[in-house]
C-alpha cells in the first residue's frame, strides 16, 4: 500500500492537491468522504503537521476546520503566528473511522497507512519548504521523528532532522479539548507556539 504512483512529479500544491483527490493508495478512501489535502501558501514559514482529518474536516474537505482547528488558530493568534504564514496539514489525508450508533468515531492510523500516505507529505515539504516545521501530537511526531519520539518528554524542543530546518513537536491541540486541566495543556501549547514564533 502506497500513494506514490498516484503523486504527480510537481511542486504545485494546486496540482498535488488534485491528484490527491483520487488517491486510493490505501483503503481508507472507501469509508472517508473525500481527500483532506493540507491549505496554506507554498510560501509559508511554517508547516502544521496533524494525525488526520476530524468528522468535519472529512465533511468540509479542508484541514483543522472543526473544533481541534478552532483552538490551534486560537494558540497561533495568542502566539502572534500569522495564520498566513502557515500552512497545515495532516500525516494521513483521509479520515479513518468507525461507526457508534449515528456517530463515527476516530481510530487512529496504524503504521501502514501512514507510511502509504507519507508520499503525499513529502511533496507538500518539497513545494512548500517551511523553515520550521511543527508535529502536533504523538502520530505525526512518531511518524515524521521515529517510534522511539516523545511528546510528553521532547515537546518545544527541536529536534536534528532532515525535514526542514527547525523540527520539533507539541501536543495535539484535540489532547486539550479531552484533557481534564485544559487551562494548562493550553498554556503548554502557546507556549511551545511562542518558542516557534520567536524562530520566525
Ligand atoms: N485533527 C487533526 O489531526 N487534523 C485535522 O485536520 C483535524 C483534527
Amino acid at each position: 500500500m502506497t500513494a506514490a504512483p498516484y503523486v504527480p512529479d510537481s511542486r504545485s500544491l494546486p496540482k498535488l492537491r488534485g491528484a490527491a483527490t483520487v488517491c486510493h493508495g490505501c483503503d481508507l478512501w472507501r469509508t472517508a468522504t473525500q481527500t483532506v489535502f493540507g491549505s496554506g501558501t507554498r510560501t509559508a514559514d511554517v508547516m502544521f503537521v496533524g494525525e488526520q482529518p476530524g468528522d468535519q474536516e472529512d465533511q468540509q474537505g479542508e484541514p483543522f476546520v472543526g473544533p481541534a482547528g478552532r483552538m490551534l488558530d486560537k494558540g497561533l493568534e495568542e502566539a502572534g503566528i500569522d495564520r498566513g504564514r502557515v500552512y497545515v496539514t495532516n500525516a494521513v489525508k483521509h479520515f479513518k473511522w468507525q461507526p457508534r450508533g449515528k456517530r463515527r468515531i476516530h481510530q487512529k492510523p496504524n503504521w501502514t497507512e501512514l507510511a502509504a500516505c507519507r508520499p503525499w507529505l513529502d511533496a507538500e515539504l518539497a513545494a512548500v519548504k517551511p523553515r520550521v516545521l511543527v508535529c502536533l501530537g504523538a502520530t505525526a511526531a512518531q511518524g515524521l521523528l521515529g517510534r522511539q519520539f516523545r511528546v510528553t518528554k521532547q515537546r518545544g524542543e527541536p529536534v536534528d532532522s532532515p525535514l526542514a530546518e527547525i523540527v520539533l513537536a507539541t501536543i495535539h491541540p484535540s489532547a486539550i479539548l479531552r484533557s481534564d486541566d485544559r487551562e494548562r495543556e493550553y498554556a503548554g501549547f502557546v507556549a511551545d507556539l511562542r518558542k516557534v514564533a520567536a524562530l520566525l
